[in-house]
């Protein structure tokens, strides 16, 4: 597999059911996404997203935070795993957890997430139960970099839906979802292409 070196390495961290983590997956099959997952990790040995990895031949590595001391400790942990595989972008794919400082100096600019809200309304926890309390007529998704912040990092993509008056959390959180596992894709794609450059809180699209 000669190709193998152009394609952009990427270790997928998930806690629960993993549908973007298969959106990435099939981008990938269908030659739609350059890239290769070469690490699944999860802080959930149940999590669904480790059983997709392994269906699909790819190494799933479940680390519970509960066998390590600190945060500290399971986080050199998380970079010793991911850079053993030579990832070299981090995809945070439903990963319900704070990353922290000692995780990040190791990958600078090169941890992402997907969000389901358009940031920077809504960050945290149920960024679709917020939505709909609030009132807003429209939400969506973000995929953005990630910094030490509370989904505070640079944008990269979002993506639209209306917010309809009988929506639920779990009816908006279904039509997020749609346009998640398009989105996110996409913006893997533009990374794996060279089409991303972020300056300062800004990040430009290259044609
Ligand atoms: C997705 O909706 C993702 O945006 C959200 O968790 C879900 C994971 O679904 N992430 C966050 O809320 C992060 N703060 P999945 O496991 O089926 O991909």
């Amino acid at each position: 597999m000669g190709s193998d070196k152009s394609l952009l390495r990427l270790a997928v961290l998930a806690s629960g059911r993993g549908s973007n983590l298969q959106a990435i997956i099939d981008s990938i099959k269908n030659s739609t996404l350059a890239a290769k997952v070469v690490v699944v990790i999860s802080d959930n040995p149940e999590a669904l997203a480790l059983e997709r990895a392994r269906q699909e031949g790819i190494p799933a590595v479940s680390l519970p935070p509960a066998e390590y001391r600190t945060k500290d400790e399971y986080e050199q942990r998380l970079v010793e795993v991911c850079e053993d595989s030579q990832a070299d972008l981090v995809v945070l794919a439903g990963y319900m957890r704070m990353l922290g400082r000692t995780f990040l100096k190791r990958f600078p600019n090169r941890v992402v997430n997907i969000h389901p809200s358009l940031l920077p309304s809504f960050p945290g926890l149920h960024a679709q139960r917020q939505a709909i309390e609030y009132g807003v007529r429209f939400s969506g998704c973000t995929v953005h970099f990630v910094d030490e912040g509370m989904d505070t990092g640079p944008i990269i993509l979002q993506a639209v839906v209306p917010v309809h008056s009988n929506d639920t959390e779990e009816t908006l959180a279904e039509r997020i979802l749609v346009q998640e596992h398009q989105l996110y894709p996409q913006a893997l794609n533009l990374i794996a292409r060279g089409q991303i450059q972020i300056e300062g809180r800004r990040v430009r699209l290259k044609e």
